[in-house]
């Protein structure tokens, strides 16, 4: 069975990137030229997905505006000749099928996942947090679908973090099936470094059965008064397995300011037309701090 849906909550209001977020979503903040959502759909939609669910929140119709068309912009961009930028603009509104559902309080990510329900229906789907950016040769949604394929469980993507940096992520526990998969037995929402049960954390991006609705509706209020994503997962694992997978990838945290900006300059060093002059930017701006 192909997985067609993925579940983007895009109702956060990006607290730790204020006062940029005041008026403009944290999603759009740009990577270089691209808004970092654009990042996360391009992911899903290289993975073979083909309908976007946005949990929308107030403030945040920019995000749907950006994948649908410009007309107007197009018809002035073609009067001054701007065929590349014509081109890219098109191809952005030619994307993917968007739609969205309103998550009105903010009650948790577990709650807004639950608020795509009715449009996800009953089968598989993907979830991709936008404040997690992968860069990857083969996408991260696409690494665990290959191991849904297998399993036809649930699978969450993990990467290794010290566990002095565990508070920051849900932590899961579990025994090792290959080198980068295993089968999860516990997890723990941003535990201290003592509770911890391992140094494998959860990024942004899931694979679940439908289950994990049924689940999520039996959530209490847990961790800061809100419905988390990883209690229901708990609730979950104590019916189906949970599959981890360590993907291939390097991932930045675009919620957060250094993660932002580490982004940004490792994807302008990836750009041909800026490459050599960052290079000498950085350079001289690190000597001159020494
Ligand atoms: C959420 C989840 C957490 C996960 C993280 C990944 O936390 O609750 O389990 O590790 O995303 O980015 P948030 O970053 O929204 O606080």
């Amino acid at each position: 069975m192909r997985i067609k849906k993925a579940v983007i909550p895009v109702a956060g209001l990006g607290t730790r990137l204020l006062p940029a977020t005041k008026t403009v979503p944290k999603e759009l903040l740009p990577i270089v030229d691209v808004p970092a959502i654009q990042y996360v759909v391009q992911e899903a939609v290289d993975s073979g997905v083909d309908e976007i669910i946005f949990v929308t929140g107030r403030g945040k119709d920019g995000i749907e505006d950006h994948f649908d068309e410009s007309p107007e912009l197009v018809q002035v961009l073609e009067q001054r000749g701007q065929k590349e930028l014509v081109e890219q603009l098109k191809a952005i509104s030619k994307m993917v099928e968007v739609v969205s559902v309103r998550q009105k309080q903010p009650l948790g990510l577990g709650h807004a996942v639950l608020c795509a329900r009715d449009l996800v229906g009953s089968e598989p789907f993907v979830v991709l947090l936008p404040d997690d950016i992968i860069d990857a040769e083969v996408p991260c949604v696409r690494q665990l679908l290959e191991v849904f394929e297998q399993t036809k469980e649930s699978v969450l993507a993990l990467r290794r973090v010290p566990k002095s940096e565990a508070h920051r992520y849900g932590i899961v526990g579990g025994k090792a099936m290959s080198e980068r998969l295993c089968q999860v037995d516990t997890v723990v929402e941003k535990p201290q470094p003592a509770d911890a049960p391992s140094e494998l954390a959860i990024v942004g991006r899931y694979i679940f059965r439908s289950e994990i609705f049924s689940m999520l509706e039996k959530v209490a209020p847990g961790r800061g008064g809100e419905i988390q994503l990883t209690d229901g997962i708990a609730g979950l694992l104590r019916e189906r397995k949970i599959f981890g997978y360590e993907f291939s990838g390097i991932h930045y945290d675009v919620g957060d300011k250094l993660g932002l900006v580490r982004a940004t300059v490792a994807y302008a060093l990836k750009r041909a037309d800026l490459r050599e002059p960052l290079k000498k930017f950085l350079a001289q701006a690190v000597n001159e701090k020494l």
